[in-house]
């Protein structure tokens, strides 16, 4: 059964777009031009290609609509609505031929995510949500875990590394894994929130992430049943840098103990 709305159906051809210029890419890493935005934050012409395909086709539906693009930057248009678009989530792992990435793309009304996809295209895993839809891969409906034992679950995060790291992240990395089965650190925080919309992750949290990395996970895990938070339990905005994600059940339980300093 396929009941994509209309703007999930115009995100899929602008995503599948680029996918096939990232496998072209991928398949030949050792011509790819990298350059280097900071310490560990690159930008390569697979990243531009892709930013590129999705916005000419976007714009030809969306002409009025604001984006908000990694690459691009911002395109001032319809202040109520924005397209948020990180072409290429994942590009360390692209870089080092590690097939974990994705396209990214989503539709924020009133600073409400209301539509998001998340495209991996080595996978050919097509992950959408609509609000009020539900959230899908594929023709498949996600849920979120249902794990209650804290110690069954797996729960992914970021490591971050240079100008991103912060104080205090080796303690909530301490805290948790000794509570938990395993810590996984996949290296696309969009694929990070879909796994825990699939139920794969029980939970995920990370810190000093961008719009464009998660405001279309946010909508999947919602969608499925799961809650978003910022770690310390505030309400997540658009604003909002830190992120808290899980199946609602083991919630409580994270916030605690990434509350807790040694
Ligand atoms: C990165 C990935 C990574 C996260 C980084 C992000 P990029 O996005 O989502 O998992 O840890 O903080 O910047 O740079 O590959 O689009
Ligand atoms: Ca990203
Ligand atoms: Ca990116």
């Amino acid at each position: 059964m396929n009941n994509q709305t209309p703007t999930i159906n115009i995100f899929e051809k602008a995503a599948r777009k680029a996918g096939k210029n990232l496998i072209r890419d991928f398949g030949e890493i050792e011509n790819l031009q990298i350059e280097s935005k900071s310490i560990g934050d690159f930008v390569t012409n697979a990243d531009l290609n892709a930013e590129k395909a999705i916005y000419e086709t976007l714009k030809y539906y969306y002409p009025d609509t604001s984006y908000y693009m990694e690459e691009k930057g911002l395109i001032e248009g319809n202040k109520n609505e924005m397209i948020v678009i990180d072409p290429l989530d994942g590009t360390t792992n692209f870089i080092h031929g590690i097939p974990i990435f994705g396209v990214v793309i989503a539709k924020i009304v009133n600073n409400d995510v209301t539509d998001g996809i998340i495209f991996n295209p080595i996978t050919n895993e097509f992950y959408w949500a609509s609000k009020g839809m539900g959230a899908w891969c594929n023709n498949n409906r996600l849920r979120v875990s249902k794990r209650q034992n804290f110690i069954e679950c797996v729960i992914g995060s970021g490591i971050p590394h240079h100008k991103r790291a912060y104080e205090g992240f080796l303690d909530e990395i301490n805290q948790i894994s000794k509570e938990c089965s395993g810590l996984r650190r996949l290296g696309s925080a969009a694929l990070d929130l879909a796994y825990v919309a699939s139920g794969k992750l029980d939970a995920y949290w990370e810190k000093n992430l961008n719009l464009w990395d998660v405001a279309a996970g946010v909508l999947l895990v919602r969608e499925a049943g799961g809650k978003i938070t910022e770690p310390s339990g505030k309400i997540w905005s658009t604003k909002s840098k830190d992120i808290l994600a899980s199946n609602t059940n083991i919630h409580e339980k994270l916030q605690k103990l990434l509350e807790i300093k040694k």
